[in-house]
């Protein structure tokens, strides 16, 4: 029987090297600057690298979402977060987030940070309803000479979001 998207229960866990066709293949269809599969491989296997994924509880295959971000230092850095079309608007991208600043929290880190297109209004939307902060404007950032919007969340004027929760 197939469900909704919205009736699958998907859960978050780190992406391995089994994945990374899958990853690629979404990521084709979602960045207008995708990342290849030898990209995420790398991040694998960087120490301070996370790459987590969405997937389905009942096969643990299927990939709603996915997030790679760093633990470096004084800050966490998003550097791609996606979640597939059908799964959009379901409130997955922003349970990622609070996945991120969760690790963050544990390292004892108190920022997080990345960088975003000044068009993409709706991944604007979704870090502005988490309280990340428009920082600075990086003229021409991207390859397509579009500005980039550095953004940054402060836990420590935000105060600690609510919890992670299950999917
Ligand atoms: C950005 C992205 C990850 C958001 O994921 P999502 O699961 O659809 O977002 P959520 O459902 O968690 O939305 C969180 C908030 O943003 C708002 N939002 C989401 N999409 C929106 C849109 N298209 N327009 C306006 N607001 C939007 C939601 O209303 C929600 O606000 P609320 O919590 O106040 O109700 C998704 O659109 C995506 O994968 N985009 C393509 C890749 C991309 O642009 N990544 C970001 C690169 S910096």
């Amino acid at each position: 029987m197939s469900h909704a998207p919205s009736a699958v229960p998907l859960s978050l866990r780190p992406a391995t090297a089994d994945d990374l066709a899958e990853l690629a293949r979404i990521e084709k269809a979602v960045n207008p600057a995708p990342w290849t599969a030898e990209q995420f491989k790398a991040e694998l296997e960087k120490p301070y690298s996370r790459v987590l994924l969405l997937t389905d509880d009942e096969t643990d295959t299927q990939i709603a979402g996915y997030v790679v971000f760093w633990l470096m230092f004084d800050e966490a850095q998003i550097l791609d977060i996606a979640v597939d079309f059908p799964f959009r608007g379901l409130g997955y991208g922003k349970k990622m987030i609070r996945q991120v600043v969760t690790d963050a929290l544990r390292k004892d880190i108190r920022r997080v940070v990345l960088d975003v297109r000044k068009g993409n209004a709706a991944a604007i939307a979704v870090y502005q309803s988490m309280r990340f902060a428009i920082a600075q404007i990086r003229k021409g950032f991207y390859s397509n000479g579009e500005d980039a919007y550095t953004m940054v969340l402060d836990l420590d004027l935000a105060g600690m979001p609510e919890e992670v929760s299950d999917f």
